[in-house]
């Protein structure tokens, strides 16, 4: 290959190095930080050779800087990864005036406030963009992130700079994170896609997307290029607090100096949150932001420590979404796809047409039932909507337009493997019973494996994993992990494939190496059990603690008793983990991939200065400072495990008046036992 250099003077190698070299690393920077290659990898791959062979000719040519120096170590492809002081959360949604009120009484029961007090909501715009957290020290930026998966975000410090004040005005508490949304105003979204459309880039969906591709990139200087704006909602680590309120907490952030929303109102009636809520809505073309809704938070922050968080969502907020925006257009053909697990869901192919600001095509039906429901049938005209994120759904059919003339038969075939695709009693999916030899369950699976919530393999997204599973290249997961070493025995060639090179085969194992360090919560998500989500997955990795642990007990006879007794886990789950278990070839795929990853044990957050740390509690008898669910969600939140029978392994009985059994059982088995003032100053709640 290096044959191809022709006799070159020392000096007209010196040039075309320097010029092969700021070539490449021109093309390493729009490829690397700004995700807009312009050649293809076998052009890139062409510089690269051109210039290893001028070096292998000329050493002493060969600058230290030079682009082959740094094999496999181009600029950082990620961001640092940074681990939230605080967990981000999310909201709950509601969409009705109902679900607002029971917002309202499931806050009142929570604390047991009484309906002729008044509590105080901040009412604010939902802001369709991006969370992120920025931390001042002593008045200082020092540390900006994204949300991530709500525990760990991306470290982009230098992005957030280019657009939050660098120091705070007044006096600040010494740490001070404060947390809101980066968005794009719709005034700036067209005013880049205008430029980027002159220059014959690609074009942004909107503003969201525009916001996002801002931020997240690794070069700053591009981050600043673009418009963006933020607003402040809310806040992490606190060093001291605020203020009383949230309302006060806000204004306080406000005059350190930092974009609150000048929308934001506290208000006491439902009257009035439901009059804001409309109003906002009327506004919302006129806002120069995208919103979905509006979020209500109690104004209280001694009532919002109280009430605590359920899950990954605040008790004390809830976010009440607009309607979704809806579209008529046609309905080309249903296409039936099969998942992981084996579903065959129904989608509709559509004349594409514009909703909310997004071109939709496809749209689901869900299933076999909801398009008997509706009669839905090919060439009818339908109703489609799309709210947020969420995939959009065929609403129902107009029936005073022109309609479809056949009545849609759903398969009882699998269309992929051609397996009988059964429906059991009472439920609402019919799967194809082919299992892994369904082609289509088998790339879903792979697909699920390899996602970002998952084992997080970056350059293995679902077109790769089709094709290579087509191939032949990867069938099963464990295959991902053996592909560098087959490529290197010259099986599989990835750097020859069309679109392939070099650079991208050297990418696509680098970061399947990468991906081989995981956590116990994501591998176990990545193995795609039914019904074992990515909260069910953490739950059992908090609770196994390490893998061989985990595999131990699911394939021991106790197994369904040892799951049962875990909070948060029914018997839907228990059988399918068992169900999981019980295959042989998934026993070995779990043995082969535990030979091949680095399985990270479960790491518990560190919060363990609380006195009842790892502590089992059993609350018994009638409570008179704070309501059993307070006492009990406290209790959690302060690391103890509340269980609701008394055993010699509970540590603490808390007896209220009338305790019965209970408290005999504690006394028997010798448990300590302590009334509710003790138990409130244990755990440093009490005025007393
Ligand atoms: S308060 C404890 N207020 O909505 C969580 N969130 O769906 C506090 N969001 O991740 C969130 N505008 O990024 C809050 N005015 C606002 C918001 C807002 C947008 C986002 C936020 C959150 C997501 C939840």
């Amino acid at each position: 290959m290096n044959a191809a250099v022709k006799q070159l003077s020392h000096a007209q190698a010196a040039q075309e190095i320097a010029a092969l070299s700021d070539e490449i690393r021109a093309h390493d920077k729009r490829y690397y930080q700004q995700d807009t290659p312009n050649i293809s990898d076998a052009e890139y791959d062409k510089l690269r050779l051109r210039l290893e062979a001028l070096e292998e000719q000329f050493p002493d040519l060969v600058q230290p800087d030079s682009p082959t120096q740094k094999v496999g170590a181009a600029p950082s492809e990620t961001f640092s990864k940074t681990r939230h002081s605080k967990p981000m959360l999310s909201l709950g949604n509601a969409f009705t005036q109902e679900d607002i009120e029971e917002f309202i009484a499931r806050v009142r029961r929570f604390l047991e406030l009484p309906e002729d007090v008044l509590m105080a909501l901040v009412c604010e715009p939902k802001i369709d963009g991006l969370s992120f957290t920025a931390r001042y020290e002593k008045g200082m930026l020092t540390l900006g992130a994204t949300r991530g998966d709500g525990e760990v975000g991306e470290n982009i410090t230098e992005n957030l700079k280019t657009l939050l004040p660098l120091e705070l005005k007044g006096s600040p508490p010494d740490i001070l994170e404060v947390r809101g949304e980066v968005y794009m105003s719709k005034r700036d979204f067209a005013a880049l896609n205008q430029t980027r459309l002159q220059e014959e880039e690609p074009l942004f969906a909107n503003p969201r997307n525009a916001a996002a591709g801002s931020l997240r990139q690794l070069d700053p200087r591009i981050t600043r290029s673009r418009a963006l704006s933020y607003f402040v909602y809310g806040w992490g680590g606190l060093s001291a607090p605020l203020a009383a309120t949230q309302a006060g907490s806000i204004a306080k952030l406000h005059s350190f100096g930092l974009t609150t929303n000048p929308q934001m109102r506290t208000l006491t009636t439902l009257h009035e949150v439901m009059e804001f809520y409309s109003a906002i809505g009327d506004q919302r073309s006129a806002l120069d932001y995208d919103i979905d809704g509006v979020v209500y938070k109690i104004d209280n922050l001694d009532y919002q420590a109280r009430l605590g968080q359920v899950a990954r969502a605040p008790r004390w907020a809830i976010a009440h979404k607009f309607p979704a925006e809806q579209a008529v257009t046609k309905l080309e053909a249903i296409e039936i796809q099969v998942g992981r697990t084996g579903t065959l869901t129904p989608v509709a192919r559509l004349t594409p047409i514009t909703v909310g600001g997004v071109v939709v095509s496809n749209a689901t039906l869900h299933n076999q039932d909801e398009i008997e429901r509706k009669d839905v049938r090919v060439g009818d005209m339908v109703t489609i909507q799309r709210a947020g994120d969420v995939i959009p759904q065929v609403v129902g059919v107009r029936t005073d337009m022109p309609r479809g003339q056949v009545a849609y038969a759903f398969p009882t075939t699998c269309p992929v493997c051609g397996s009988h695709a059964v429906r059991p009693e009472g439920e609402v999916a019919r799967r194809c019973t082919g299992g892994l030899t369904c082609a289509a369950q088998a790339v879903e699976r792979l697909k699920h494996f390899a996602s970002r919530n998952a084992m997080d393999i970056d350059g293995l997204g679902d077109k790769q994993i089709e094709a290579f599973f087509h191939e032949g290249l990867i069938r099963n997961p464990a295959d991902i992990f053996t592909l560098e070493a087959r490529d290197a025995d010259g099986l599989t060639r990835l750097k020859n494939r069309e679109g392939w090179g070099e650079k991208s085969a050297g990418n696509l194992f680098a970061s399947i190496e990468k991906a081989e360090k995981v956590s116990l919560g994501r591998f176990i998500f990545a193995l795609g059990i039914r019904h074992v989500g990515e909260e069910t997955s953490k739950l059992l990795a908090r609770n196994f603690i390490t893998f061989e642990a985990w595999r131990e007990a699911m394939m021991d006879d106790g197994a369904r008793e040892v799951l049962l007794l875990i909070d948060g886990i029914g018997e839907t789950v228990a059988d399918a983990l068992i169900e999981f278990f019980a295959e042989e070839h998934n026993q070995e795929l779990l043995a082969t991939l535990a030979g091949m990853l680095a399985i990270q044990p479960y790491e518990r957050p560190a919060r363990l200065d609380s006195p009842v740390a790892g502590k089992t509690v059993v609350f018994t008898g009638t409570l008179e400072m704070i309501g059993r669910k307070e006492a009990k969600a406290l209790a959690e939140s302060l690391g103890a495990k509340v269980a609701s029978s008394v055993s010699k392994k509970t540590d603490y009985v808390v007896a209220g008046s009338d305790a019965g059994s209970k408290l005999k059982e504690a006394t028997a088995l010798g448990v300590t036992v302590l009334s509710e003032e003790e138990w409130m100053k244990l755990i440093g709640r009490s005025n007393a």
